[in-house]
């Protein structure tokens, strides 16, 4: 294929995939607030299945809801798509908050992310040690390792401000119980939020959302779709698989990770040259709203990005379910 069509095709490839993120918000919609997580993922599962199926491309799974024995559809490894287009590796999260739509609760998205084959970390399904910061930050002052206020107030220079200006995204999990004490004791503030880290990552890039930093352990495939749109929209994060026993140690060694200690950047976990991205708010969050019912069909509101052009969409969607075509 010509460098020029290939162009064509990423362009229309990125506007086609924000209709597959719709297709699973709407589907997963229908269950906010019911109380049913799983039946929540199921049905967002089946409608970006179906979705994906009708894209021209050969589409591999490499994120996805799990691995071929414990998950029925968008397993890694499944092939989706026409397979009559380009080779696209692709991260998925059908519902990237399921106990969020089933408590009806804020920032649920539906989330994709494409790139080239072999663009993607080969994330198993383990906790990963994650930290995130906006495009004003010099990605150089993250560290994993350093003690967690030394590192925010390196992070507060960088931002022109000082540690205690500085708003923390940490996930509420007793897990978190040092990380949360050490960062209190920096000065910084504080944002507990129940779930949902990609859009809490996402946040780190927006000032409008009042978050500067997000810190802590969250799922390493979120890690991946996370990575995917900084690479569009800007932004930097560092990760480090967590393991907490042998079976998902081996399962990282399945994927052919050998280094289980190594600390993952940005371009590591999603090369940076042709990445497209798309979300479709389940719920209303800090950088979407949900999908809304009217008469006879429903508004849903989308971001799209795509590295090569730094392109930025947010795109509002009338659908009319009434028709039948
Ligand atoms: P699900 O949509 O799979 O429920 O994930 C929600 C989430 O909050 C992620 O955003 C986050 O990475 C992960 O769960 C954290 O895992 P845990 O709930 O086990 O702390």
């Amino acid at each position: 294929m010509s460098e020029e069509s290939e162009n064509v095709m990423d362009r229309n490839l990125t506007l086609e995939i924000v209709r597959v993120t719709e297709a699973a918000a709407i589907a997963a919609s229908k269950l906010v607030g019911r109380g049913d997580k799983v039946m929540a993922d199921q049905v967002a599962v089946d409608a970006m299945r179906d979705a994906l199926n009708s894209l021209h491309i050969h589409g591999r799974v490499v994120i996805g809801e799990g691995e071929r024995d414990k998950a029925p559809m968008l397993y890694i490894g499944e092939e989706v798509g026409t397979k009559k287009g380009p080779k696209i590796d692709i991260a998925l999260d059908p519902l990237e908050g399921t106990d969020i739509t089933a408590a009806g609760g804020a920032n649920a998205l539906a989330v994709i992310a494409m790139t080239d084959e072999g663009g993607f970390l080969n994330a198993p399904d383990v906790y990963m040690q994650k930290i995130a910061v906006g495009p004003d930050v010099n990605p150089n002052v993250l560290d994993l390792d350093a003690p967690i206020g030394d590192v925010l107030q390196k992070i507060a220079k960088e931002k022109g401000t000082t540690t205690e200006e500085l708003m923390v995204c940490i996930l509420d999990r007793p897990r978190h119980e040092e990380l949360i004490r050490d960062v209190r004791k920096s000065g910084a503030r504080i944002n507990l939020i129940g779930d949902g880290d990609v859009s809490a990552i996402i946040a780190t890039t927006d000032s409008d959302t009042g978050i500067d930093v997000y810190v802590g352990s969250g799922g390493a495939p979120e890690g991946v779709l996370a990575a995917a749109a900084l690479q569009c929209i800007g932004g930097s994060m560092l990760g480090r698989l967590l393991f907490r026993d042998d079976d998902e140690r081996g399962r990282a060694e399945h994927w052919g990770i050998t280094d289980l200690n190594k600390v993952y950047t940005t371009d590591d976990l999603a090369k940076g040259d042709n990445v497209m991205f798309a979300a479709t708010g389940v719920t209303d969050g800090t950088m979407l709203h949900g999908v809304r019912c009217y008469s006879g069909g429903v508004k849903t509101s989308s971001i799209v990005m795509r590295s090569k052009s730094g392109t930025v969409r947010h795109i509002e969607t009338k659908h009319d379910l009434t028709c039948k075509n």
